[in-house]
C-alpha cells in the first residue's frame, strides 16, 4: 500500500486580482478560464506515487521526446464542484471519478492512482480556488489528468507520469443555454470498436472523434452520435455524452455499457433517479432505424444527452447525409427537464440523494 502522501502547498505569488476574477467568471466561454493553482503528483517506477503539491497554473516544461507526444499515453477526467445555497461546496460522486480514472490507467497500462489520493488531490485544489466557484447556476469544472513523461522513443508503458488537476469556472455547455441540441449522426466514421479504448476515458478516444465532430458542425449540428463499429447500426453515444431515449409509456432506454461506451457517471445516476421516479429503464440496443420509426411514429416522446460538462439537455433534430428527423415536436421534453431538477437539486445541496452522491468540501 503507499503510504499517505502529504501535500506541499505552494500558493501562487501573483493571484488573479478578485475583481478581474470576477469578471472573468461572468458568463465564462467553456474550458477558457483557469483559476490560479493546479495540483501535480508524479509517478516513477522506482519512487511510486511522490511529491504532491499545490502551486501556482505554470506551463510543464517537457523534453520533445517525452512519450505522451509521441504515442499518447494520456487520461483524464471531468467532474465539478457546485456551490450550494449555504456557500458550502460539494464534489458529485467523486470516488466514481477516481475508480473510472483507475480503470482507464488499467487499459492504458499507466499506474493506478489510489481513491482517497485521487480524491483529496481535487479537494485541494477546490479549497485553494474556492473562490473561482461561480454562485447560481454556474459551477467549478475540474479536470485530472495524466500522462507518459518519460523521455524515450518507443512503444512500451513509460516509466514516468505526472497527475495534475486544474479547474475551470463554467457556465452553460451549450451556447445558448437551454435549448434542444441538433445532433449529426456519423454514416462514416466510429467511436470505437471491441476490444478497443472505448470505455477509457483516453485522449486518443477524442482525437479520433474530432473528423465527426467538425462534419457535425458543418451541417450546422452541436454534437455528433456514433454508431457502433461492426454493424453500423446500434446507437452507441455521442462524442462526449450517454444517450437516452423516453417513451411514449414513460420507460427510458439507454445503449448497454457494451465495452465500447463510457461508462458515464451521469448516466449511471439517471437510471438510478429515473427508477425512483418509477419509470421503467432499460439498458439494451436501439437502432438507429427503430429510433427514426418511433420518432415518426410517435413511440418515442424525447431523446436526451447527459454528461457532466452538459449535464441533461434533450434532442430536437437528428441529421445525416442520408436524410433526419425531429423527436417530440424539437422542444425540450418533460422528463428530461425534470430527471435534470431532481438532479441539479442533489448536485447542489437543495435535495438529498442517495447517500454519497454529494461530497461537502471542508474549507
Ligand atoms: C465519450 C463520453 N461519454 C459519456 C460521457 C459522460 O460521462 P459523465 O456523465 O461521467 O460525465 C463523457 C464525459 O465525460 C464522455 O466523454
Amino acid at each position: 500500500m503507499t503510504p499517505k502522501l502529504k501535500f506541499t502547498i505552494d500558493l501562487n505569488a501573483h493571484p488573479t486580482p478578485a475583481e478581474a476574477r470576477d469578471a472573468s467568471m461572468q458568463d465564462p466561454a467553456f474550458g477558457r478560464v483557469f483559476t490560479d493553482h493546479m495540483v501535480v503528483i508524479k509517478w516513477t517506477d522506482e519512487l511510486g506515487w511522490h511529491d504532491a503539491r499545490v502551486t501556482a497554473r505554470v506551463p510543464f516544461s517537457i523534453d520533445p521526446a517525452c512519450a505522451v507526444l509521441h504515442y499518447g499515453q494520456e487520461i483524464f477526467e471531468g467532474m465539478k464542484a457546485y456551490r450550494g445555497e449555504d456557500g458550502a461546496l460539494s464534489l458529485f460522486r467523486p470516488f466514481e471519478n477516481a475508480r473510472r480514472f483507475q480503470h482507464s490507467a488499467e487499459r492504458l497500462m499507466m499506474p493506478s492512482l489510489p481513491e482517497d489520493l485521487f480524491v483529496e488531490a481535487v479537494e485541494q485544489l477546490v479549497s485553494i480556488d474556492r473562490d473561482w466557484t461561480p454562485v447560481g447556476s454556474g459551477s467549478l469544472y475540474l479536470r485530472p489528468f495524466m500522462f507518459a513523461t518519460e523521455v524515450f522513443l518507443g512503444i512500451k508503458p513509460a516509466s514516468a507520469y505526472t497527475f495534475c488537476v486544474i479547474a475551470c469556472p463554467v457556465g452553460p455547455y451549450f451556447k445558448g443555454g437551454d435549448r434542444p441540441v441538433t445532433v449529426w449522426m456519423s454514416e462514416h466514421y466510429t467511436r470505437a470498436a471491441i476490444g478497443g479504448t472505448g470505455a477509457a476515458k483516453c485522449g486518443g478516444n477524442y482525437a479520433g472523434g474530432l473528423a465527426a465532430q467538425v462534419e457535425a458542425s458543418r451541417n450546422g449540428c452541436d454534437q455528433v452520435v456514433f454508431l457502433d463499429a461492426s454493424e453500423r447500426k446500434w446507437v452507441e453515444e455521442l462524442g462526449g455524452m450517454n444517450i437516452f431515449f423516453v417513451m411514449k409509456d414513460g420507460s427510458l432506454v439507454t445503449p448497454p455499457l457494451s465495452g465500447t461506451i463510457l461508462p458515464g457517471i451521469t448516466r449511471a445516476s439517471v437510471i438510478e433517479l429515473a427508477r425512483e421516479a418509477g419509470h421503467t429503464v432499460r439498458e439494451e440496443r436501439y437502432s438507429i432505424d427503430q429510433w427514426a420509426s418511433d420518432a415518426k411514429s410517435g413511440d418515442l416522446a424525447e431523446a436526451f444527452v447527459c454528461g457532466t460538462a452538459a449535464t441533461l439537455v434533450s434532442i430536437g433534430e437528428i441529421r445525416a447525409a442520408s436524410g433526419g428527423f425531429v423527436i417530440g415536436a424539437g422542444a425540450i421534453g418533460q422528463t428530461t427537464a425534470a430527471l435534470k431538477a431532481r438532479l441539479n437539486a442533489i448536485q447542489r445541496g437543495q435535495q438529498p440523494g442517495p447517500a454519497g452522491w454529494s461530497h461537502r468540501i471542508a474549507l
